[in-house]
């Protein structure tokens, strides 16, 4: 119950998803897709930060993606896409009809043992199923402390090399690293887009970006910089 609370929670701050949240690097993207593929599922869409890679490869996009407020962000960010209401659980999309499937940042929100076939269903054969989490790297010491003091409110682990099985082959994985440029107000967005955040009573929100402003300055992060991210994917083939 309380998992499914925070996966629905995300809609209430999309905008701040939109404006906050990391891209994915294109070389993280032409490693989990084929480039043969030419149709691709998007599952939990999101806005579209996955979804606009997808079109800028030449890619032909199905995004799945069950909060409305999250698909009206999309349809600006990426409106070449075709876009769905539906889960991993429920693809709204037919039998084989996708050559690759890609789940960015999301598969953590999914039931896998029902998620799984139904990717599966979706894949033509040999299509193939790619897992991405974006992490912050925890090397530059001010980026361990940013997440020490978000996590004080609640840790959520997730296990970004996680196992397929079913009908997919032994998954391969792959790390790339890259630094996303931020503000201090669009590393509030993405604060405020992450899910317990947006649960929190605004005097515990607002109490915790004002920790993160003051962790910023005791470390002479200035107004404009960099957040190292590390890209962790995994990909499998339909057996
Ligand atoms: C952290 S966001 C990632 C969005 C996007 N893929 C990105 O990389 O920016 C997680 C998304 O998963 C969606 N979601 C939650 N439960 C889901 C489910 N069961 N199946 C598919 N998507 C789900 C949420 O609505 C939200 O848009």
């Amino acid at each position: 119950m309380a998992l499914d609370l925070h996966a629905a929670s995300f809609g209430d701050a999309a905008e701040a998803y939109a404006r906050g949240r990391p891209s994915y690097p294109a070389e993280a993207v032409a490693w989990a897709v084929p480039a043969a593929a030419r149709r691709v599922l998007d599952l939990g869409a999101g806005t579209g930060k996955l979804t606009r890679v997808l079109l800028d490869a030449g890619f032909q996009v199905d995004a799945v993606e069950p909060s409305a407020q999250m698909r009206d962000q999309l349809a600006v960010s990426a409106g070449q896409a075709s876009l769905f209401e539906g889960t991993g659980e429920s693809i709204p999309l037919p039998d084989a009809s996708v050559d690759a499937a890609v789940c960015a940042q999301a598969w953590h929100w999914v039931d896998p043992a029902r998620a799984v076939p139904e990717v599966a269903r979706v894949l033509g054969p040999g299509g193939t199923l790619a897992l991405i989490w974006n992490i912050r790297d925890h090397d530059e010491p001010w980026v361990a402390a940013l997440d020490d003091v978000l996590h004080r409110h609640t840790r959520q682990e997730i296990d970004t090399a996680p196992p397929i099985g079913g009908p997919f082959e032994e998954p391969e994985r792959a790390e790339f690293r890259w630094r996303h440029p931020l503000n201090r107000d669009s590393l509030l967005d993405m604060v405020a887009s992450r899910s317990y955040v947006i649960l929190l009573p605004e005097p515990q929100r607002r109490a915790l970006f004002d920790s993160v402003l003051g962790l910023l300055d005791r470390h002479g992060v200035g107004d404009e910089f960099e957040m190292p991210y590390l890209t962790r994917c995994t990909r499998a083939r339909l057996r």
